[in-house]
C-alpha cells in the first residue's frame, strides 16, 4: 500500500451533519485523484444518532476507531430531539469525551471574512479579519470537580440557600504552557501578535496564565503580547476586528469568543475548525456551526466550513498540504465566481443561489480547474 494511504474516522452525526460531511468527502474523493493519495473510511456514530441505535452519545468502539485513525472528520452532534434525554447521555458528551480521549487540548477555530461577503458582516467597513483564536479544549471548567447538594443555610436576607450546583475551573502549568507555546508558534508564522484572554481582575486560574504567558514571551520577542479581561475583548473584537492575530485563551472564555468571532465575518457557515493534541496523534475536524436540524434535509445548509476543515484536516494531521491549498483555492474561486448558499446570499447581482449539492459541484469543478 502506499505511504499516501490514511485512515479517517468519519463522525457524519446529526441534522445537517451527514449532508455536509457527505459533501466534504465528494470534494476530498476529487482532491485525492488529483493528487494522488489515498484514504480508507471508517464510519463511527457519535451523538444523537448514538443515542437512536445504541442508547449511549458515543457508540461502543467508537473512541478506539478514531484512536486508531490518522485524523477524525466530524460533521454536528446533537438537536432538540435529544434536548429531554439524561443529562449525563446528552449528545454533547460525544464531543467532550472524544475531545478528552484523543487528547485534544488545542483548539484552532480560524476567523476570516471573505471580502466577497463582506456585505453579510454586521462590522461590513472594519477592513481586512483574519483572526485564529487558540482555544484550551481539554481543561478548565469544561471538565473540573463539579457536583450538587442540598443547603439548608440561610443567607443575610433570610433566604434558604436550597439546591446548590457547582463547576469548578482548575488550570495546571503543563496545561496552560503546551496551548500557550502553541499560540506563540502560530503567531510566529502570521502576523506576530498574540492576545491572551482571561479574567485576570477576578479569576486566580487566569493569574496564572498570565504569569506563565508572561515567562515565555522571553521566547518569543518578536510576538508583541498583549492581555485583555474576556468581557472587554468581547467589546474589542466589534470595535477593532482587524487588530487581531493570534488569540488564546480558556476553554469557556474560546467557546464564547470563537462564536462571536464566527459571526462578526458574517458567516458561520463557512468557518472550520480543528482539535489537535500530541504530534503524530489523529486531530478531529469539524464546522463550528450546529447541526441545523431546522434545515436538515432542505438542501439549505452550507457545506463550506465541511469542505474547509476536511482542507484543515489535511495540513494539520495527514501533512497533504498541497491538497490543502487546492481546497482551500477552489473555495475562494467559488465565491469568487458569485456561488451563494442561502446562508451567504444577500442579493447583489452577479450571485448564483445554489443548493449544497450544487455548492458542492461547484467546488469539484473549480478543484480541476486549478491544475489548468
Ligand atoms: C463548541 C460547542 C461545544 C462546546 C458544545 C456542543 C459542547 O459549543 O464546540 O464550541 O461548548 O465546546
Ligand atoms: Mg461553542
Amino acid at each position: 500500500m502506499s505511504e499516501r494511504n490514511y485512515k479517517i474516522a468519519v463522525i457524519r452525526g446529526d441534522g445537517i451533519g451527514p449532508e455536509i460531511v457527505d459533501s466534504a468527502l465528494k470534494v476530498l474523493d476529487k482532491a485525492e485523484s488529483l493528487s494522488g493519495f489515498t484514504t480508507e473510511r471508517s464510519y463511527v456514530l457519535a451523538g444523537g444518532s448514538a443515542i437512536d441505535s445504541c442508547g449511549i452519545p458515543l457508540a461502543y468502539g467508537a473512541l478506539e476507531t478514531c484512536q486508531s485513525s490518522d485524523a477524525v472528520l466530524l460533521g454536528a452532534v446533537g438537536g432538540p430531539k435529544w434536548d429531554n434525554v439524561d443529562p449525563s447521555i446528552r449528545p454533547e458528551k460525544a464531543l467532550l469525551a472524544l475531545r478528552k480521549g484523543l487528547g485534544l487540548y488545542a483548539n484552532l477555530r480560524p476567523a476570516i471574512m471573505y471580502k466577497e461577503l463582506a456585505s453579510a458582516s454586521p462590522l461590513k467597513n472594519s477592513g481586512d479579519i483574519d483572526i485564529m483564536i487558540v482555544r484550551e479544549l481539554t481543561g478548565g471548567i469544561y471538565f473540573g470537580e463539579n457536583g450538587a447538594f442540598d443547603s439548608t443555610e440561610v443567607m443575610a436576607d433570610g433566604t434558604v440557600k436550597g439546591r446548590v450546583a457547582y463547576d469548578t475551573e482548575a488550570y495546571s502549568e503543563g496545561e496552560i504552557t503546551r496551548i500557550v507555546r502553541q499560540a506563540f508558534e502560530f503567531a510566529m508564522g502570521r502576523r506576530k501578535k498574540l492576545t491572551l484572554v482571561d479574567k485576570a481582575n477576578v479569576l486566580r486560574t487566569s493569574r496564572l496564565w498570565r504569569e506563565i504567558t508572561m515567562s515565555l514571551s522571553a521566547e518569543y520577542p518578536e510576538v508583541a503580547l498583549d492581555f485583555l479581561y474576556v468581557d472587554n475583548c468581547s467589546m474589542q473584537l466589534i470595535g477593532r476586528p482587524s487588530s487581531f492575530d493570534v488569540i488564546v485563551t480558556s476553554n469557556m472564555f474560546g467557546d464564547i469568543l470563537s462564536d462571536e468571532a464566527g459571526m462578526i465575518t458574517g458567516s458561520i457557515g463557512m468557518l472550520p475548525s480543528a482539535s489537535l493534541g500530541k504530534p503524530g496523534t489523529p486531530g478531529l475536524f469539524e464546522p463550528i456551526h450546529g447541526s441545523a436540524p431546522d434545515i436538515a434535509g432542505t438542501g439549505k445548509a452550507n457545506p463550506l466550513a465541511t469542505i474547509l476543515s476536511v482542507a484543515m484536516m489535511l495540513r494539520w494531521s495527514l501533512g497533504e498540504v498541497e491538497a490543502a491549498d487546492m481546497i482551500e483555492n477552489a473555495v475562494k474561486d467559488v465565491i469568487s465566481a458569485g456561488y451563494r448558499t442561502p446562508d451567504i446570499a444577500n442579493g447583489e447581482n452577479g450571485e448564483i443561489s445554489v443548493n449544497t449539492a450544487e455548492m458542492t459541484d461547484a467546488v469539484v469543478e473549480y478543484l480541476c480547474n486549478d491544475l489548468h
